[in-house]
């Protein structure tokens, strides 16, 4: 899940593709790279290991001149992150260079084929035979590049994002792409390429979307970017507008992304129920409920698929759909559904739930649903990703770029998003009554408030942090809706600070995990006031018989639990299927502040990278 970037235009290419760069580290920062061709038509290349710093200082004292450049930041699927295997990589006669995003899975039979002939590697990437294999196929076949492209794609397995160089030709960049994504940004004169709109906006808001199979020839002086198929059909594509601003994919004051997101998510929801949430008539008006009414109220059973977090958000959805809509749902890992053989059918509704609309394992399951003629359901936050445009329909979260690897404001919108589609189907169907539909309503509706006033504990939070980053392992306990909460909180932790953590549902610990607990073990609780409160609270009894250490969500004005617990922090009050939205927040702080405590690199964890479009 690379980033990739390039520019052709009449700027110095190298400070945009810089500056995009640092846009997209959030998907890989194993090392950095970047191909120019210089003013005096040489072709540079240079790369580091790490970050994009690392490549800046070591380009400090380099010929950076060219205005046509590609650039690439790196999550290393094949070969170790050093400066060899880093892109972009160039062919063996020294003319092409390629940046690329995915895996291309039969790369080793092709290695072979042209060691055979000959063709000499440097690198252990899977990306180096794209780029070798191009050339083969231009020099034996003696065809242009775009036609060497056309049959080289013919040969390969896999997914790609990539753009192609050519030092003999420093008027235009071939890119083309197959389940990774890619946009270019058509400016005056200019043309931009990026892994996402990120690098592109602040130069112009025109962009196209490359689909799979799409191959865009860039040339400097067009005005328009031209399109083909494999099979040299020519392609059309609109040129369509993009909704993001330069504010929104800064730090604005805060010293990292992820505290910024956290504190943005009041605001956050209030955007994701604009327009939605009506709270005059305390009513939700979802479109896509709306324009597929049938197949949504009908459904027979609601398959929930996603990753990560966004799985433990569609956790909550199963608990949050079957109470209010009484219709079945069932949540599955993607990676494991898309290999399952599922019993699946036009009855079902599959509901895609993703941040990125990028995941590869989370597009692979609903290409899998949609072939066995389900209905497709997506809740991205990215508009215009590739889980976007591959659902039937689908309600956008509406929060905004998420850049920090650890996702937080997303979640909290899944779930918003989640409530307002179970209480606009269960509306539809009658299945809750009016009374506590306008409850549940009314209660959606003050949650950015209550956030608020919330996110006044962090400095307490902090406090917290401070006690326990001696910690090697933590234990997350949740019931009910919290316990997926318990899940996510452990995640966070795990995430950013490399501290083992585990989230289980509060009752299960006595089944095994309790062998654990000792006076060192910190255990987060979740123990808010509802249903089951007093359960939680003997679950509480019996860590603190043991000693165990516990840091309790409680809600505001609880004394019972306060009494019992090492430290607490106070929630407010709201209705029970909505307390997730409030009770993860200190733990999305907790994990944040310790992980600052430790110095880890918050936004951008080892070994993460914010979009996993590879499997
Ligand atoms: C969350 O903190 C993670 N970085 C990760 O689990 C993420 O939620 C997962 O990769 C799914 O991503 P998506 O929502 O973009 O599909
Ligand atoms: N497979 C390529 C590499 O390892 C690209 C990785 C990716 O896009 O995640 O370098």
């Amino acid at each position: 899940m690379c980033g990739i970037v390039g520019y052709i235009g009449k700027r110095d290419a190298y400070p945009v593709l810089i500056k995009g760069l640092k846009r997209l580290e959030y998907r890989g920062y194993d090392s950095a790279g970047v191909a120019l061709i210089s003013n005096s038509g040489e072709l540079h290349v240079y790369k580091a290991k790490g970050k994009v710093s690392d490549l800046e200082q070591f380009v400090a004292d380099k010929d950076v001149s060219g205005n046509i450049g590609i650039a690439h930041t790196r999550w290393a699927t094949h070969g170790e992150p050093n400066s060899t295997n880093a892109h972009p990589h160039i062919s063996s006669s020294g003319n092409l260079s390629i940046i690329h995003n995915g895996i291309i899975e039969n790369y080793s039979t092709i290695k072979r084929q042209l060691q055979d002939k000959g063709v000499e590697f440097k690198s252990e990437t899977d990306t180096e035979v794209l780029v070798q294999l191009i050339e083969y196929v231009q020099s034996s076949q003696q065809v242009d590049l775009l036609t060497a492209v056309r049959l080289a794609l013919r040969e390969v397995i896999g997914a790609y994002a990539f753009a192609l160089l050519d030092k003999n030709n420093p008027d235009q960049i071939i890119a083309a792409r197959q389940s990774s994504p890619l946009v270019i940004g058509v400016g005056k004169d200019e043309f931009f390429l990026g892994s996402d709109a990120s690098p592109i906006i602040e130069y112009t808001d025109r962009v196209v979307y490359l689909d799979n199979q799409d191959i865009a020839v860039i040339t400097r002086g067009k005005e328009e970017v031209e399109f083909c198929n494999f099979n040299n059909e020519r392609l059309e594509h609109e040129v369509q507008t993009v909704e993001l601003n330069l504010g929104q994919i800064e730090k604005g004051g805060f010293p990292h992304f992820m505290l910024k997101e956290i504190f943005e998510q009041p605001r956050c929801l209030q955007d994701s129920m604009r327009g939605r949430v009506n709270i005059d008539v305390n009513h939700v008006v979802l479109s896509a409920v709306i324009d597929y009414r049938r197949q949504l109220i009908n459904a027979r059973r609601f398959i929930i698929v996603a990753c990560g977090t966004s799985w433990h958000a569609g956790l909550i959805g199963k608990q949050l759909i079957e109470c209010l809509c009484q219709i079945p749902v069932e949540v599955e890992y993607a990676s494991e559904f898309r290999y399952s053989n599922p019993v699946i059918d036009s009855r079902d509704v599959v509901i895609a739930i993703s941040q990125s609309g990028e995941t590869a394992d989370t597009l692979a399951a609903i290409e899998l649903a949609k072939s066995r003629g389900a209905f497709i359901y997506g809740m991205c936050n990215a508009v215009g990703s590739s889980i976007a445009r591959a659902t039937h329909t689908g309600s956008y979260l509406h929060v905004g770029p998420e850049i920090g690897v650890a996702s937080t404001k997303a979640f909290t919108g899944q779930v918003t998003v989640l409530t307002m589609l179970a209480l606009a189907i269960g509306k539809a169907r009658g299945t809750i009554n009016n009374a506590d539909y306008e409850k549940v309503v009314s209660e959606l509706s003050k949650i950015p408030e209550k956030q608020t006033k919330l996110l006044e504990c962090n400095d307490h939070v902090r406090d917290i942090a401070r006690i326990f980053t001696y910690a090697r392992n933590f234990i997350y306990l949740g019931r009910g809706y919290n316990y997926p909460v318990a899940l996510e909180g452990a995640l966070k932790l795990k995430e950013i600070s490399y501290i083992h953590a585990e989230g289980y549902p509060a009752a299960e610990m006595k089944h095994g995990p309790i062998a654990l607990i000792d006076d060192e073990m910190p255990v987060v609780v979740v123990a808010t006031q509802n249903v089951l409160y007093d359960k939680v609270m003997s679950n509480i009894q019996e860590l603190k018989a043991r000693h165990a250490r516990v840091i309790a969500i409680v809600t505001e004005g609880d004394t019972r639990v306060k009494d019992l617990a090492d430290e607490y922090v106070e929630v407010p009050q709201t209705i029970e299927c909505l307390e997730p939205l409030l009770s993860t927040i200190p733990l999305q702080l907790l994990a944040y502040h310790i992980a600052v405590c430790k110095r880890k690199d918050v936004d951008q964890p080892r070994n993460l990278a914010k979009s996993v479009t590879v499997e």
